[in-house]
């Protein structure tokens, strides 16, 4: 039996994801939400999970890997922000449904300690505009620095 990505289609031997039949029309590209997730080494020392695995797998389970609700998950190598291992962010599509200036970008640590509920929780407030109140403590600011200042 052939391999399906996330997308339904049926996946070329050897590859994780690359469809046998490439669609040229299909909106890839597109995401209403687009979460990364680092899988630096050094935000990797704090578990042994593919995390982003786990989210993708909520995020089908929900509906929300298409349509104009898609949450995208991709892995990132550093983010040059070890000190929050593990680190996630998200940046949201200001053409879809639900962006504010507000909710355009959020940022967590340790997001390792995240159960699969919590995962959940996290997704389904996403698609909604929100962010869940578990998430508050794991939060990262945005901030502007300044050139005198220390990274
Ligand atoms: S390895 Fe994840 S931010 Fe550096």
């Amino acid at each position: 039996m052939s391999k399906k990505n996330s997308m339904g289609s049926d996946v070329v031997d050897g590859f994780a994801c690359k469809p046998k039949v490439l669609d040229a029309n299909k909106p890839v590209m597109y995401s209403a939400i687009q979460l990364f997730v680092c899988d630096g080494h050094r935000c990797k020392e704090t578990h042994q999970d593919d995390i982003a695995k786990k989210i993708r797998a909520i995020i089908q389970e929900l509906g929300l890997n298409k349509g104009t609700n898609r949450i995208k998950v991709t892995k990132t190598a550093c983010n040059g922000a070890c000190r929050f291992r593990n680190f996630a962010y998200i940046y949201r599509n200001a053409f879809s449904d639900n962006f504010t200036q507000e909710n355009s970008f959020a940022a967590w640590k340790q997001v390792h300690k995240w159960s699969d509920e919590q995962w959940r929780e996290m997704i389904i407030a996403l698609s909604e505009g929100k962010i869940p109140e578990f998430a508050e403590q794991f939060k990262v600011e945005d901030k502007v620095y300044e050139d005198s200042q220390d990274l």
